[in-house]
Formats: structure tokens, C-alpha cells, sequence
């Protein structure tokens, strides 16, 4: 059964004074605190986003366009590598010295590794090993079999690169042209004689253009 406890309206009276001096204050001000809080914490984090945000690049690559969000100053060589998966050009020295990264530049033989991407925002032509020839009748590349270059296989896409170059170049270079043309571009297994015979019957086989 329901018992109901009497109060006085004089002490009903007091109890609502209390509510409405005390409860009522303290509640409000609890909530405003933390609508305040809460307010500054999601500033916090949308500036944190915003900072942490880093510039968006339009790179042209073995003509297809790419999008890439990378901080400034990345280099190219990372961004083919790590953001968009293109792993034939290869990363050796990472200063310059060796040539694994070799790829073209509105068709000039660049080092990727040490290239910021902050410099193709032009909309410059960057081909890859992988953009070099779709499907593989680059007659350097056929050479390259033909003459069974490669060893481990690592500085060949550099050497590739370069040797494609040459030849547009000078597309019958002689044996020391070819010496000239291919310095710079390392080779750890010494496959440069066969490198140079590669080039010296691709020279001699019509070609397609890359
Ligand atoms: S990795 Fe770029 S030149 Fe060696
Ligand atoms: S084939 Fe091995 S480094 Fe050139």
C-alpha cells in the first residue's frame, strides 16, 4: 500500500526555494561547462585535422593522371613507390649516385630519389619502367632479353630507362657514345657488357618510340 509522507506547505515552500537556488544552478552549471568543454575539444580536433592536412598533387604519369596527398618536398621516387605501387622504378643510394631511379621527365632520364614532387605540379610527362611500353615490344626491352641482361635485376629498370633515352637521343650511338650515355647508371652484378650489346642491337632494330 502507498503511503504518502505529509509535508507543510511551508516546508513544500522551502524545498522548492532550494530547487530553485541551488539544484537548478548547479545543474545548469554543470551542463554549461561541459557544452563548453565539449565545444573546445571538437575545435581542437577539427584544427588538429586541418593542420595534419597536407597539400594535394596532380602528378602525369605514363599519361594518366594521379592524385596524390603528400607533405612538400616528398620526393617522386617515394610517391611512385609507396603511393601508388609503381615498384619497378627502384630505390638504391637514395642521393643520386646510382641511377636505380631512373625515369623520364618529358622524356629526359631524371633521378626520381631525389626529385621533390612539389616540381611536377605542371603537369609534366613522368614515365616509369611500367609506362615505358604497355605491352612490352619496346624494341629495349626485346633486347634486353635477347641479350640476357639482367643478373639480380635490380638497377635494370635504371639502366632501361637510361638506355631508352640514349637512343632517342642518338639513335646509333657508338660503342663509346654508349660508355658516355650509360655513365652514372650502376650496375653492383657487372652487367655492362651485355648492357652495351643490348643497346647496340636495339640501335639496329627499327624502332617504336617510347
Ligand atoms: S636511388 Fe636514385 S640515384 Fe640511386
Ligand atoms: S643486375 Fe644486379 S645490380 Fe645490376
Amino acid at each position: 500500500m502507498i503511503q504518502f509522507i505529509a509535508i507543510s506547505p511551508e516546508n513544500l515552500l522551502l524545498l522548492l526555494q532550494n530547487i530553485y537556488a541551488v539544484v537548478i544552478p548547479k545543474v545548469l552549471s554543470y551542463t554549461l561547462k561541459n557544452t563548453f568543454y565539449g565545444v573546445i575539444f571538437l575545435l581542437f580536433q577539427y584544427l588538429k585535422t586541418k593542420q595534419a592536412r597536407m597539400p594535394i598533387f596532380i602528378l602525369n604519369i605514363n599519361n594518366k593522371k594521379h592524385t596524390v596527398e603528400v607533405a612538400e618536398g616528398t620526393s617522386l621516387l617515394w610517391v611512385l613507390r609507396e603511393h601508388l605501387g609503381l615498384t619497378g622504378t627502384k630505390y638504391s643510394c637514395g642521393i643520386a649516385q646510382c641511377g636505380a631511379c631512373t625515369v623520364h621527365v618529358d622524356g629526359t632520364p631524371m633521378k626520381a630519389c631525389v626529385l621533390p614532387v612539389d616540381n611536377f605540379a605542371d603537369g609534366q610527362n613522368i614515365t616509369t619502367i611500367e609506362g615505358l611500353s604497355p605491352h612490352s615490344d619496346h624494341p629495349v626491352l626485346k633486347a634486353w632479353i635477347k641479350a640476357q641482361v639482367p643478373q639480380c635485376g635490380y638497377c635494370q629498370s635504371g639502366q632501361i630507362m637510361q638506355a631508352v633515352a640514349l637512343l632517342n637521343e642518338n639513335p646509333n650511338p657508338t660503342r663509346e657514345a654508349i660508355k658516355a650515355g650509360m655513365n652514372g647508371v650502376l650496375c653492383r652484378c657487372g652487367t655492362y657488357l651485355r648492357i652495351i650489346e643490348a643497346i647496340e642491337l636495339a640501335a639496329s632494330t627499327p624502332k617504336q618510340e617510347s
